[in-house]
């Protein structure tokens, strides 16, 4: 999988960095002044393994990714919220919610449908978070524990437990007919008259920084 650019490259070597491979920068000094800056944690890593080549991103640095062993365990038992993607369509709003996944503590993303979690515009739109906690393709049945699904029609009081699984609707139907049957709670986020929705990425941080 391509990472690019610098954070995508730091997050990749900070979380799992036996998983990435073929480091690339245009410039040995530009690419320490951005990790002496922003990630000096990474800084001998990226550098020791870096070769200097041409780079199509801006900030000068890529690498290659590999896919991780899937880790199943988050399916059934967890000591945080497990969100859970129904069929969403747009891979930048996927990548999104991984990463405020990653940054809010969730124990995993599941996706539910035919967008590939790994495809490489999911994994740009998490700037490489995907190596920070599990992500993987799931059907509806193999994922146990309470389900709150999100929903504006639900209840602003409804609560996320710690083993919960936080089921989120698509963008143009929202949640689907076989999760909404599962649902234990329906969590609304509140919203001013008008406004019809949240973006996916948004709801998902609003409704894991709500129990946080
Ligand atoms: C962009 S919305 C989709 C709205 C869709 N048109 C519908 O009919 O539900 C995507 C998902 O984000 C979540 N969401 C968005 N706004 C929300 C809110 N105010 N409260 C709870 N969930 C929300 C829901 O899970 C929803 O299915």
């Amino acid at each position: 999988m391509p990472l690019e650019g610098f954070h995508a490259v730091k997050h990749a070597l900070r979380f799992a960095p036996a998983l990435v491979s073929d480091v690339r920068v245009t410039s040995y000094d530009r690419a320490r002044a951005l990790a002496e800056r922003l990630a000096p944690d990474v800084l001998a890593e990226l550098l020791s393994r870096a070769t200097v080549d041409e780079v199509g991103h801006h900030t000068g640095v890529a690498a290659v990714g590999t896919v991780p062993a899937e880790d199943r365990s988050v399916l059934t038992a967890r000591s945080a919220p497990l969100v859970l993607l129904d069929a969403p369509r747009s891979s930048g709003n996927a990548g999104a919610v991984i990463r405020v996944a990653a940054a809010a503590g969730a124990s995993g993303v599941a996706f539910v449908g035919t967008l590939d979690p790994w495809h490489p515009t999911v994994l740009r739109g998490s700037a490489g978070l995907h190596y920070a906690l599990p992500v993987l393709r799931v059907e509806p049945g193999q994922v146990t524990g309470p389900v709150v699904l999100l929903d504006a029609d639900g209840d602003p009081d409804a609560e996320l437990p710690t083993d919960g699984v936080l089921v989120v609707g698509s963008e143009r139907g929202g949640v689907g007919e076989e999760l909404r049957s599962r649902a234990d709670v329906v969590l609304a986020l509140p919203m001013r008259a008008g406004v019809s929705s949240l973006n996916l990425a948004t709801a998902v941080a609003a409704a894991l920084y709500r129990r946080r």
